[in-house]
């Protein structure tokens, strides 16, 4: 070998024993850095449950749940009052409009309504007379009652009666006696101007009705009932 390459070859090792000892300071370096680090948190952070002297757990340690607490109580309040008013609101709505369907549902339809009221013309029924007509399915007895027939009615001891009743407790003017056309017994129609009483008369079981429509004898046990009726104007009645 030459005297010039046993020179290079001694400059090639050289160079690479520093090279070698400029790593391993740098890898030193790092692992005291990242050491350092490690050894500065693990002194920051407190475990909520950390062993007291004895090596027993503590137990008694809370851990600290400041940082989910709200800053001011007067907000929580505000904002919890406003949540309960404003659902309270928005219930309270939806059960109206729901009760409100409910109840206009269950009401009568345009075409019930209409039958619920008669109008009847007073002028085309002669005194003295009966007329009949039908009602929400039941007949009605509309009696045009003569003077005698007022006095009768009105001069009759009513204490005594099965269903005492007086006559100007059935009638809103005297010469117009209006009644449901239904015997009080069992239901049957009775019939007008007969029985023993000048009244009604019920074929089914014999109860007689006097020209009050008070029930005078046979098993009916109550007088004729009166529906509401109304006068609107002198000579047209309104019934229902
Ligand atoms: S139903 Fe009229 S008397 Fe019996």
């Amino acid at each position: 070998m030459s005297l010039s390459s046993r020179a290079a070859a001694s400059l090639a090792r050289q160079a690479t024993r520093q090279h070698a000892s400029t790593v391993r300071c740098a890898s030193a370096t790092m692992q005291k850095r990242n050491l350092g680090d490690a050894s500065t948190s693990h002194a920051n952070f407190t475990s909520p449950f950390t062993r007291g002297t004895s090596g027993q757990q503590d137990t008694t340690v809370i851990p600290s749940f400041k940082g989910y607490k709200s800053g001011s109580e007067t907000g929580n309040k505000v904002f919890s009052y406003f949540m309960v008013g404003a659902f309270g609101g928005l219930s309270a709505m939806g059960a109206k409009d729901t009760v409100q369907n409910f109840l206009v549902n269950m009401s009568a339809s345009a075409d019930v309504l209409a039958q619920a009221k008669v109008e009847v013309d007073l002028a085309t029924i002669p005194e003295g007379k009966n007329v009949i007509i039908k009602w929400r399915g039941k007949p009605v007895f509309i009696r045009h009652r003569t003077a005698e027939e007022i006095k009768e009615a009105e001069s009759a001891n009513w204490q005594s009666l099965r269903d005492p009743q007086k006559d100007e407790d059935r009638v809103k003017k005297p010469e117009w006696l209006i009644m449901l056309g239904v015997c009080t017994h069992l239901g049957c129609v009775p019939i007008g101007e007969a029985g023993d009483f000048g009244g009604w008369f019920c074929p089914c079981h014999g109860s007689h009705y006097d020209i009050s429509g008070r029930i005078r004898k046979g098993p009916a046990p109550l007088n004729l009932e009166i529906p509401e009726y109304d006068f609107p104007e002198e000579t047209s009645l309104v019934i229902g």
